[in-house]
């Protein structure tokens, strides 16, 4: 019995130094997580990003599909689009009024522009950019309940691949393009997302 004990006595302290280690190694881990996180974070550089990009975000290019009102707007002072066209609750036009009627897969000289898929985002999922201030703008991209449930990483693919936001880079003779180019308005975006998605005020 007393041996026994013993044995067992002898026990505890080599417990105690095991979990103390085990602790040890587990802070020191979470430090290093923790510093690692911290490099990705560089708030002032994703403002920088996205505060350039806005430009982009705010040409009329894009702001014609993504307008505050429940209808497209059309040229570079974003008018009303003619013939009463509106949004329809999925985007694409209300009763006869169809994108499609008019809209393509390609730009038609001196009439409507197209490409695949010509539509404005749905009524329950307006995305609206027009009137936003940039810090609004970028929370709302953020925002999954806003932004059609997408991460940052699919919001760069979006802009990167997309055919709609591709278009903008060729709307048709007689309309004006970002100065920026869409090479540069992805790396943007994308140095954005990468530096923590950090939001001008
Ligand atoms: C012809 C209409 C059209 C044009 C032009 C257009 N968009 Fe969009 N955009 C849409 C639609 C529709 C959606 C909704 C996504 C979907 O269902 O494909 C969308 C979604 C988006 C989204 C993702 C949603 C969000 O809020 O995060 C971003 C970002 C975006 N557009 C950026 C742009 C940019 C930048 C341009 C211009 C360079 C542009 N769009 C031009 C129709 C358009
Ligand atoms: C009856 C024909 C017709 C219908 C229907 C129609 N459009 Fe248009 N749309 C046009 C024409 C024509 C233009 C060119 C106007 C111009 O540039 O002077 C145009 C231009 C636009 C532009 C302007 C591009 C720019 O930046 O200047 C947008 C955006 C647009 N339409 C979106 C839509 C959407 C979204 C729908 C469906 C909800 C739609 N249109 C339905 C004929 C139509």
């Amino acid at each position: 019995m007393a041996r026994l004990k013993s044995h067992g006595a002898m026990k505890t302290p080599v417990f105690v130094i095991f979990i103390a280690g085990l602790f040890i190694a587990l802070a020191g881990l979470f430090s290093c997580l923790n510093r690692a996180t911290a490099d990705n974070q560089d708030s002032a550089g994703a403002q920088k990003a996205f505060t350039e990009a806005a430009e982009v975000l705010f040409h009329p290019r894009c702001q014609n599909c993504h307008p505050a009102g429940d209808a497209p707007t059309i040229r570079d002072d974003s008018q009303p689009h003619m013939f009463n066209v509106k949004r329809g609750p999925e985007g694409k036009g209300a009763g006869a009024m169809n994108c499609a009627l008019c809209h393509g897969e390609a730009n038609k000289p001196g009439g409507a522009p197209g490409v695949a898929n010509w539509h404005m985002p749905p009524e329950n999922m307006p995305m609206v950019f027009q009137g936003r201030t940039p810090g609004e703008l970028c929370r709302q991209l953020k925002d999954p309940k806003m932004n059609g449930g997408k991460t940052g990483e699919l919001i760069v693919e979006h802009i990167s691949k997309d055919p709609l936001v591709g278009w903008a880079w060729n709307p048709g003779e007689g309309r004006t393009t970002p100065k920026m180019s869409h090479t540069d308005f992805s790396a943007k975006m994308n140095e954005w997302v990468k530096k923590g998605a950090s939001c001008p005020e």
